[in-house]
């Protein structure tokens, strides 16, 4: 087993290409082709999109394929090891297109963003010359400059981490490029972390922990749902903590944020992503129970079973506050998904204490969970810490863990069946006549019936189960394809 590997869909790491089309382009001449791919968490995947629609009014359409580019951007993960080399796989990828580029009088252009870009800066230039421009995630509204500056002048590096909002600067979307994207859409609600886990890059290569303002949120959520989006993911890496400035100028919590973009016509389905345990309050918990909208799915990482390690980790809270807070969320919505991360063989983690984790596991019951090797980080406390486990522990600990999560999400995925429950379509299945959507808990779901499904909720009854996909059947026979 790999580190990266994982007992869910692939969240983090998984090169996700950029959605397209994008906006028609403005002024321009003729159109030049942008390709994003990016790597690492949903974050990613919002600013991707908004890096689309930053270069959107400058003339550039986006291409599914790196070959029809002639902007590549690579927009990358620290979080790690595994994650970080793969840009440079990538890198020597481009390196040969942008010969075969030049052989043939094009320009290909090559930029590197995203928490790669932000942690090592110049020396991506150093080590792989084919980048143009290095650019961190608190400068992408500035991209169209940048991008112009860097024809002029390759290796450019911009990497400032700056207080200001840089979502306030970058472009909305427009109608057609939201369009384009589906009916299930992430929004960035707070943007960096102040935690300082000790195994942990995010507060160096986003900042520190800042929340948007409930307006421009609001603002976002809206223009997404008048374009035909129906689920919001709100994002953070510290979400369930966020406390954005109100339209009264009061914090605003998530709960009474959650509960305002519940209000917004259009929107029927709510999640948000990822929480912290300590940051579970009980008013988080009540709107579960509370706000229709607020699917049944909680993602809280809990990263090991054990309390020394916890304490290490700088986790700030112990095994029994998580099973203190799982209590009372199924306490108000018992039927609710719960999700997890976890690192396995954390510097002088000892047998005892990866079966505290297996411990763990066995009591919570998780519907779907994420599991990682330790991988120490450059510049993290814990990559200095002595007694580092050997990669054949870690190897022989992480699968058992998955063996043990695997399980326990087939088992719930198996209870889901003989069920009637709401799916959203998303998108064309792999199959002729299949589309798939997302139930409440966030199973996938397979569903025989015509696209004119997508972007609807509608009952599904769950007849099958494969390895980490349900099947269903459309409820209302009215709603079915005929047949032919
Ligand atoms: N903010 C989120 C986590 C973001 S990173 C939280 O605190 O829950 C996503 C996951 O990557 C983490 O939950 C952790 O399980 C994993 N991860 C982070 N740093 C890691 C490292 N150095 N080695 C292995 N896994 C790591
Ligand atoms: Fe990293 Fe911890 Fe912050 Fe999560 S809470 S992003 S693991 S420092
Ligand atoms: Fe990776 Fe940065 Fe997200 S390190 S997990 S892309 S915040």
């Amino acid at each position: 087993m790999t580190d990266d590997q994982r007992t869910d869909a692939p969240r983090t790491d998984a090169p996700r290409p950029c959605p397209g089309p994008a906006a028609a382009p403005r002024g321009a001449a003729s159109p030049r082709k942008l390709y994003v791919k990016s790597f690492g968490c949903q974050m990613n995947v919002y600013d991707a999109e908004r890096m689309i629609d930053t270069l959107a009014p400058e003339g550039f359409i986006s291409v599914e394929v790196a070959e029809d580019a002639d902007l590549v951007v690579l927009n990358t993960c620290h979080i790690r090891e595994k994650a970080a080399e793969k840009v440079y796989s990538e890198l020597g990828r481009l390196r040969v297109l942008k010969e075969a580029a030049a052989a043939e009088g094009r320009k290909l252009m090559v930029a590197v963003a995203g928490c790669v870009a932000q942690a090592e800066g110049a020396d991506m230039v150093r080590r792989a010359p084919v980048v143009d421009l290095v650019v961190g995630p608190q400068s992408y509204h500035r991209l169209p400059e940048l991008v112009a500056r860097a024809a002029d002048r390759p290796g450019l590096v911009e990497t400032a981490l700056t207080p200001e909002d840089k979502f306030d600067r970058l472009a909305p979307p427009s109608p057609a490029a939201i369009a384009g994207r589906g009916t299930a859409a992430f929004v960035t609600i707070q943007e960096g972390c102040s935690r300082f886990c000790t195994f942990c890059v995010v507060p160096g290569t986003r900042g520190g922990e800042v929340s948007r303002p409930v307006a421009a949120v609001l603002a976002d959520v809206t223009r997404l749902a008048n374009a035909g989006v129906r689920e919001i993911t709100v994002l953070g890496q510290n979400v369930n903590a966020y406390r954005g400035e109100g339209p009264d100028g009061a914090p605003w919590k998530l709960p009474r944020l959650l509960a305002r973009l519940a209000e917004v016509p259009g929107i029927a389905r709510l999640r948000y992503a990822t929480s912290h345990p300590r940051a579970m309050s009980d008013e988080l918990i009540a709107a579960h129970r509370d706000l229709p909208q607020l699917m049944p799915y909680l993602h809280l990482p809990v990263q090991s079973g054990s309390d020394r390690i916890l304490a290490a980790m700088n986790r700030r809270h112990g095994r029994d506050l998580y099973f203190e807070r799982i209590d009372r969320v199924r306490a108000a919505r018992p039927d609710i998904a719960i999700s997890s991360d976890f690192i396995v063989g954390f510097p002088g983690e000892t047998d005892a204490e990866f079966a505290d984790t297996m411990d763990l596991v066995r009591r919570v019951g998780f519907a779907s969970a994420y599991s990682f090797k330790y991988s120490p980080r450059p510049g993290t406390p814990a990559a200095a810490m002595e007694a580092q486990v050997p990669d054949a522990v870690k190897s022989e600990r992480l699968t058992a863990l998955q063996a043990l999560l695997e399980a326990q999400q087939r088992a719930f995925n198996a209870a889901s069946v003989g069920r009637t429950v709401e799916v959203l379509f998303e998108k064309p299945g792999r199959l002729p006549g299949q589309i798939v959507g997302k139930s409440p808990h966030l199973q996938a779901v397979h569903v025989q019936a015509g696209p004119e499904m997508l972007g609807r909720i509608v009952p599904v009854r769950l007849v099958a189960v494969g390895s980490h996909t349900l099947f269903g059947e459309l409820e209302d026979a009215a709603a079915r394809p005929i047949a032919v």
